[in-house]
């Protein structure tokens, strides 16, 4: 049996990691972009240019789903297909059906890229493709478990590396979650109805929608951190016990923390409050989770001064935290009567989406990228160096923006006169709302102009792999 040191890339299938890890950055630079776009369009509304597919009701729904689908999902199928072949040992199962899970992948960002401009949606959000999209999802979902799980049953090694657990648990649920909430009546091509109808329908939606943010935005991108921390770090994980209490724990909570989304709805009382207290004991294994990838790094702390992939790793980690103790909090009734439908929540989303799940991405990718294009090294680190700092400079300022826009938006809403009557009427409170929108914008720009820098350094790391090692050197 061969080891793993004695293991070359020659023994793996690398293509198709190779594949994704580049479009993860392409996607990433168009799904960001339309973010920034979105984020002009709340200053500027005139920048839709009357043109009904340049709406911000279109662009938005387009810009979560190729940040999420296309840019985080391309992530976790580079990463996964990497992690599952080196910590099994062996070549990917099925190396057809894995092709298959690409190119069928990149049809579907390019269907969703057509067909939520020109307006088509089931309005559910997160899972706003029509019927056949989501039927060709399913496909080649169910063919990405296949792969993944086809390899792990033919792997020499005995025991299955902790990483693996997480995409695991992650394919499986995304499988789980898509095809039920998914389950709607067609009445034409392009337009379904929702199975399920009223308190139903959303209380499926968001079993589905926070389930895509634990198992999607979470679990495996845990997967990718479980893996590429310690490699990066060059340690052991600080604790296999903690990270297999922390999986456990993990899968056993999120799947009851959905009705969080729906405080003060038509959702029963005690659905409600369920919700609230499991989300709330999801705090423990999440800081578990956080502190065990924190504390890989014990004994190589020295690392984090001369390493930018190490620091984009560990931020990433750092925000994990962030975002999973302000969610248990915004999962209080009486602060989610404050926080909801302010921006404090889209704060929250962008403390997870850029800060963990972007920054652990893109750690990875720097981590990666080396190794899949052959000579070990970026073109240039001093540019990664510079894409941390563009991407924690962006992150900061992104969320502290919309932390402070989010709790004046929902102070002004409740204010209320002696005579009872509202204190500010809601234009008043859009008013104010525009200074923290443009720092915003401005986040996203520093955010956005990182990841052409990591395009750039990308680009010249492969070409520089197909001419000669010099070029890098002199990098
Ligand atoms: C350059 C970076 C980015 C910018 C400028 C940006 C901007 C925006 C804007 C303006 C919105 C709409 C906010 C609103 O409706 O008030 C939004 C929503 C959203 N974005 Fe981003 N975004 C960026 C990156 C990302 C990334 C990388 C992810 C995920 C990995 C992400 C996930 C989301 C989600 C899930 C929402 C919907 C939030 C909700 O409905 O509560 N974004 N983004
Ligand atoms: C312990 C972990 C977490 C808990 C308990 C939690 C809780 C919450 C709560 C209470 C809301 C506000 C719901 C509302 O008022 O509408 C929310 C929204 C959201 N959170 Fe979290 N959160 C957690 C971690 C995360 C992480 C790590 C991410 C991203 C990677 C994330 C992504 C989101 C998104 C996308 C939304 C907006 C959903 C929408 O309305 O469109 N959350 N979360």
């Amino acid at each position: 049996m061969m080891n793993h040191s004695q293991s070359t890339g020659a023994d793996y299938n690398y293509t198709i990691v190779r594949q994704f890890a580049l479009t993860t950055v392409l996607w990433g630079i168009v799904g960001m972009s339309v973010g920034v776009l979105i984020a002009a369009q709340l200053i500027w509304p005139q920048l839709n240019f009357d043109t009904p597919w340049l709406t911000y009701s279109r662009l938005r729904p387009l810009h979560t789903n190729a940040v999420i689908f296309a840019f985080g999902t391309s992530a976790l199928f580079a990463t996964s297909y990497y992690v599952v072949q080196r910590t099994c040992q062996i070549r990917l199962f099925a190396p057809k059906l894995a092709a298959f899970t690409f190119w069928g992948w990149q049809a579907v960002i390019i269907a969703a890229a057509i067909t939520l401009p020109m307006g088509f949606t089931q309005g559910k959000e997160y899972a706003e493709l029509e019927w056949p999209i989501d039927i060709a999802i399913a496909i080649i979902w169910v063919s990405y478990a296949i792969v993944f799980f086809g390899t792990i049953a033919k792997r020499t090694t005995s025991h299955i590396y902790v990483a693996n657990w997480f995409f695991g648990a992650f394919i499986i649920t995304v499988a789980v979650l898509h095809i039920v909430n998914s389950m709607a009546v067609p009445v034409s091509l392009f337009k379904s109805y929702s199975l399920y109808s009223g308190a139903v329908d959303a209380m499926v939606q968001w079993w589905y929608g926070h389930n895509a943010v634990g198992f999607l935005l979470t679990a495996g991108f845990l997967g990718m951190m479980y893996y590429f921390v310690p490699k990066q770090a060059g340690r052991p994980v600080y604790s296999y016990r903690l990270s297999i209490v922390h999986f456990w724990a993990l899968i056993a909570l999120y799947i009851w923390a959905g009705p969080h989304h729906l405080h003060y709805t038509a959702l029963p009382d005690w659905t409600q409050s369920l919700g609230m207290v499991m989300s709330l004991i999801l705090f423990a294994p999440s800081w578990g989770g956080m502190i065990n990838g924190i504390m890989t790094l014990s004994g190589a702390w020295h690392k984090l001064r001369t390493d930018p992939v190490l620091r984009f790793l560990v931020v990433s980690l750092s925000f994990y935290g962030m975002s999973t103790f302000e969610g248990p909090m915004m999962a209080i009734k009486t602060v989610n009567a404050l926080s909801h439908y302010t921006d404090w929540t889209i704060g929250h989303v962008h403390s997870g989406a850029l800060g963990w799940v972007a920054m652990v991405s893109i750690g990875s990718l720097y981590h990666l990228i080396p190794v899949l294009f052959g000579h070990g090294r970026m073109y240039s680190m001093k540019l990664v160096n510079v894409h941390f700092w563009l991407a924690t400079i962006g992150t900061v300022l992104y969320i502290v923006s919309m932390w402070i826009s989010g709790v004046m938006q929902g102070l002004m809403w409740r204010a209320v006169n002696s005579d009872g009557t509202l204190t500010y009427s809601f234009v008043e409170s859009l008013e104010a709302s525009y200074p923290f929108y443009f720092v915003r914008f401005i986040g996203g720009c520093f955010f956005l102009t990182g990841m052409f820098i990591m395009a750039y350094n990308v680009t010249r790391t492969v070409k520089a792999s197909k001419d000669s090692l010099p070029a890098i050197a002199e990098a």
